[in-house]
């Protein structure tokens, strides 16, 4: 049975494209649908991207908003779509405990470092500001801190001779591009078998 995702984004949604694009044509068609892609910002790129794409779309605006009032919000939303994963997707925002326990071991988050090593924003500019031979992409479960949950996968990206951010960014989104669908992938199957 294909299970339903909601994707959760804060601005580009490139990431969330390329999951709805696997989700139709791809690896995922077998796998899971986008049941909804959910922002807190209102200007998010992205909800224009998925709306084209045909996907349903859900905002709530989050600024200026207490976290836990907030994300009370957001799971009385989601259960209209009755989401089996939450998949973060650039969604800048920490949920709070009383989300993580919702969904505990089904969100899941990608985040262009190695979360060992570097949380927060602007991975790839640390990586390039340290000049680091490589960065390590990381998809981990989502816990009550800032990309701290166990990890699921990481791969490396060889970032050596790169000569500007833009170079490293583009590569970078590249590989979360593919890496994320197939993670995601295993993920759901490997937890369907588990049932
Ligand atoms: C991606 O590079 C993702 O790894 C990163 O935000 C970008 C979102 O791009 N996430 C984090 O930094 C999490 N700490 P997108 O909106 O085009 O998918």
């Amino acid at each position: 049975m294909k299970k339903n995702i909601a994707i959760f984004i804060s601005g580009r949604g490139s990431n969330m494209e390329a999951i709805a694009e696997q989700t139709r044509n791809g690896i995922l068609r077998d796998v899971c649908n986008v049941a909804v892609v959910f922002s807190n910002r209102p200007s998010a790129e992205g909800l224009k991207t998925a709306g084209a794409f045909g996907v349903p779309t859900e905002c709530i605006p989050s600024a200026g908003k207490e976290r836990e009032a907030f994300d009370r919000e957001v799971l009385e939303r989601m259960k209209f779509y009755r989401p089996d994963y939450i998949v973060l997707a650039g969604y800048m925002r920490l949920l709070s405990p009383r989300f993580v326990r919702a969904y505990r071991r089904r969100i899941i988050n990608i985040h262009p470092a190695d979360s060992r090593f570097y949380q927060g924003l602007e991975g790839y500019a640390w990586a390039f500001r340290e000049n680091l031979p490589r960065t390590c992409i990381t998809v981990h479960y989502v816990d009550e801190g800032m990309d701290t949950g166990e990890i699921i996968e990481q791969r490396e990206l060889d970032i050596r001779g790169m000569e500007s951010l833009e170079e490293v960014e583009r590569a970078g989104l590249a590989l979360e591009h593919r890496m994320y669908s197939e993670v995601l992938k295993k993920v759901i199957e490997r937890d369907s078998k588990n049932v």
